[in-house]
Formats: C-alpha cells, structure tokens, sequence
C-alpha cells in the first residue's frame, strides 16, 4: 500500500503487521513511557523539553509570514503573528468588560439548561468551514507511515475515524472521498439529529463506509454499536468548547473507552484570546472564559497548559499547539487575530 494508491492507512504486508505487533510491545511502550515521564515534567516555560508543547513557528499549519519589511496591509491574512500590544490591550479591556458584566443572575439559570439543540444548527454550520481543511490534513498525515506502528495493519482488519462533532461533515466527506482503501470506517457522530440528517443526505453518504448517529459526548453511556477500543483515529474539531467544564472529563473518558491502546485523538479548537472571544458583548460570560452566544450556543476558550491538565489524564500528550493567524481588513486597516489550538493525544497501550 503507498501513498500512490491514496491510502493513508498503514501497510498491509502481513509480514510487516507481525513486526508491527512485536514493536507494539516493545518500542512503542518505550515511546509512551517516554511521554508520560516528560508529562509529570509539566509546563515549563511554555513548552515541554521533548517540543511537544511548542508555538509552530515553521510551516506547520500555513505559510505566509510577517516580517519587519513587510506591509501587514498588503494581504487578507498571515501565519503565526505574535500579536502586538494594541492587541494585549484590547484583549484585557474587553476581559475586564466581560467580567463586570457577567450573564445577568435572571438569565442564568436558563441559559444554564442550554446547550447543542436542533434549531441552532445553522451557526455551527457557518463555524465549521474555516478548519475543515486543516483538521483534514492532519488526520492523513497522523495516520500515515509514521504512525503505522501504533496500528493493527492486517488486511482484515477495519482502520476506524471517529469524528464526534462532526456538525454538516466537513471533515467525514473529504477523508471518505480520498481514501478509497476499503478497510476504512467512518464514524460521525453528533448530538444534534439535524446535523445527522444533514450527513446522511449527502450524496457521498454510503452506508458500507460510515455510519452517522446522534450521540453526546458527555453522555455517560457509549454509542450503540460502537465497541469500547475500536476506533483508530477520533476527531474533534471545535466540539469540546461546546462542553461545559464539568463534562470535560467525561468527554476525555469516553474518547480514552472508544480508542484503540495507541489509537489518537485529534483535537483542534478555539484558543483564549481568539477573536470570537473578545467581540462578546455584556452579559455573555457564563463562568471565566466560557460564553453563551445569541442563539444559546456556549463556547469555552482553552489554553494550552489546560489542554494538558484536562488530557494527560488519560492520553499522552504528543502535539499541544498554538495555530495563530492575523486577519487583516486592509480598507479599514484593522488587525484581528485568531487563536486556535491544535493537539494531539494518544491513547498509552497500558
Ligand atoms: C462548531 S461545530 C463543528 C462541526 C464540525 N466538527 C466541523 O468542524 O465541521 C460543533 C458541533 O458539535 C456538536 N456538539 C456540540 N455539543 C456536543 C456534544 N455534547 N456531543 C456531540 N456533539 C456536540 C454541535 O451540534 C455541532 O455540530
């Protein structure tokens, strides 16, 4: 199997498979040892001796740099742009504005009860577009060759992605178009039945190559017809801010139940600072950083050493990255910044 073939899951030479399955035990335990012993190191100094805590400051999620004889207004947008202190200034009034004045104590308790309903679909529709290509991007490469020697390869065996979340698909319909290798299954799910439905009634919706379902990620049961340690690869993609905090560790709980020993869980989401953060209004803030929107939606914006507190419960913490861009409108020379965060979390053998 090679690249050439399109397929990104690891090879199937049966010989290979058996090595594969020798090094599980071996190197593999080694490599998530290793991890794990850099975890207990902590945060320092905002990354981790081993990097896996890093702010790209290369290629990694896009190309286009800001250096000192360039003129920020000669494009739409640009990668890993350190923000400016007009930035930091303006970040910590609109906190400051946020914190005065929280969600009234009338509204509370209702907006408490909201969370994902149908009929507010449509704003996490809009929501979606802007990462579905990176998100896309890393979940081939995550499960191309140099992961392989997590994955079970025998030519019977299904390769499983899991996107939670999955919203209209955006993620689910690429990765189905452009892996034709018949051992992958594709799992989408999401609490919301409108969104289900929208996948569903895709075209490219084949049942003998996913399956979509409504299911919470906060539930406290797993989704039927789903094994416990069956998924290779989990996706999600701006869903975990939708949670409220105290569902976080169910959440990380039932992705560690689903993944495979080795499998990993792909994470991308919204960054404190963001934009979306700081244009909130009055009366927005539920709890310290976390918002309802006008349609009843919430949304939580996370930090990186969080991301490590919430995961390394369970995972191994293999990527915890920035992803920053500047967004500028060259007419009324405005500079807006973009904070997103990329991980990625590995399920230890044992
Ligand atoms: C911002 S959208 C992202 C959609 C998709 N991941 C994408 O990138 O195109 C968030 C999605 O998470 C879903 N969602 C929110 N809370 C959820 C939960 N507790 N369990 C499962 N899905 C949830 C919403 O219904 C929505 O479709």
């Amino acid at each position: 199997m090679s690249k050439a073939d399109n397929s990104i899951i690891p090879t199937a030479d049966p010989q290979q498979a058996e090595a594969v399955r020798q090094k599980k035990t071996t190197s593999s335990v080694a490599k998530v040892t290793h991890h794990h012993s850099n975890e207990s190191e902590g945060v320092s100094g905002g990354s981790f001796s081993d990097g896996s805590m890093s702010v790209f400051t290369g290629g990694a999620f896009g190309g286009r740099m800001l250096s000192s004889d360039c003129d920020v207004f000669e494009h739409n947008a640009w990668d890993h742009v350190e923000p400016d202190a007009d930035h930091y200034q303006y970040a910590e009034q609109q906190i400051r504005l946020h914190q005065e004045h929280p969600v009234p104590e009338e509204d509370r308790e209702f907006s408490e009860l909201f969370s994902w309903t149908d009929d507010r679909y449509s704003a996490d529709k809009v929501a979606s577009s802007e990462i579905q290509n990176a998100e896309y991007e890393e979940t081939k490469k995550s499960s191309e060759s140099s992961d392989s020697e997590f994955y079970d390869v025998s030519p019977n065996t299904k390769f499983c992605i899991m996107e939670v979340g999955c919203g209209a698909g955006n993620a689910v319909f690429p990765l189905l178009a452009d892996i034709r290798d018949p051992r992958l299954f594709v799992y989408a799910c999401d609490y919301s039945k409108t969104a289900v439905d929208v996948v569903k009634a895709n075209d490219a919706y084949d049942e003998n190559r996913c399956k979509a379902f409504v299911w919470d990620l906060s539930s406290t049961e797993l989704p039927e017809g789903v094994e416990p340690a069956s998924v290779d690869i989990m996706l999600m993609v701006f869903v975990f801010s939708a949670l409220h905090p105290d569902q976080w560790d169910q959440a990380v709980e039932n992705a560690y139940r689903l993944l495979k020993p080795g499998g990993i869980l792909l994470f991308r989401d919204y960054g404190r600072n963001d934009l979306t953060q700081l244009r909130f209004k009055k009366s927005r803030l539920l709890d310290n950083n976390f918002y309802i929107r006008g349609d009843g939606t919430r949304v939580y914006f996370f930090t990186n050493e969080q991301l490590q507190t919430i995961f390394c419960k369970k995972f191994v913490v293999e990527q915890n990255a920035i992803d920053r861009r500047l967004l500028v409108n060259r007419k009324r020379e405005l500079k807006m910044y973009r904070v997103w965060l990329q991980a990625k979390f590995r399920k230890p053998f044992a």
